[in-house]
Order: structure tokens, then C-alpha cells, then sequence
């Protein structure tokens, strides 16, 4: 087996995640439909399927948001006193994008999760 250290982890199979799975995948919630150059807001969780501790030796370090390829925000964050969910306000200009929200265990390496929004005209 890879380590959890090397590269992004993915979900196996999204239709069946695994209990590692579910305690580090970032759920992103936002509008499935956008205007183009609006603000709308993001809140990305980590742990909202099962809780992932939140410990000073067990904690999620940070929570990155990207459009597709495009950075868009951080939070970074402490254990034990700051939860693993961050909450952004952003627009997008494309037609159509992707929102992938990142998060980095310091025990269990990196982590993504994906949601589709449609940003109309
Ligand atoms: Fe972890």
C-alpha cells in the first residue's frame, strides 16, 4: 500500500467510501448554480461524515478552496480549538467550473474533495 503521504487522496470508490475516507474527505457546500462575477459562499468541512479528531496530536492543519486549477483561498488552522471547517466567500467568471476544497491531516497527508457548480453568464 502507497503511503497516505504521497500525493492527493482520492476517494477508492466514491459510492462506498471507507471510514478513513469519510473522516478526512472535505464536503464542500455551495449553490449548484452561480452568476458569473457574484459572491456566493463556500463552507468546506472535514469530519462531517464521521469526526475526525481534533486533537494536539490529531488535527487538520489547513483547508484549501481551488476552482479547478485556480487557487482561491486558505485556512489554516490550530487543534483542539479551531474546528476542520472554514467557510469562504468567492465569485467565478468561467462557464462552467469545478470546486475542489483540500485538506492536509498531519497524521494521514492530503485530502480532496470535489463539487460541480454551473456559473452562468
Ligand atoms: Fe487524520
Amino acid at each position: 500500500m502507497q503511503s497516505l503521504y504521497v500525493g492527493v487522496n482520492k476517494p477508492v470508490d466514491p459510492r462506498n467510501l471507507s471510514d478513513l475516507e469519510k473522516k478526512h474527505i472535505p464536503v464542500i457546500t455551495a449553490p449548484q448554480r452561480v452568476k458569473s462575477d457574484e459572491y456566493f459562499d463556500v463552507q468546506v468541512e472535514v469530519g462531517s461524515m464521521i469526526a475526525h479528531p481534533n486533537e494536539y496530536g490529531h488535527f487538520i492543519l489547513s483547508i484549501d478552496l481551488y476552482a479547478g486549477e485556480a487557487f482561491l483561498a486558505r485556512a489554516n488552522l490550530t487543534p483542539v480549538q479551531t474546528a476542520a471547517k472554514a467557510a469562504f466567500t468567492v465569485k467565478l467568471q468561467n462557464p462552467a467550473r469545478e470546486l475542489l476544497a483540500y485538506c492536509t491531516c498531519n497524521l494521514h497527508g492530503c485530502w480532496v474533495g470535489q463539487r460541480n457548480i454551473v456559473v452562468d453568464a
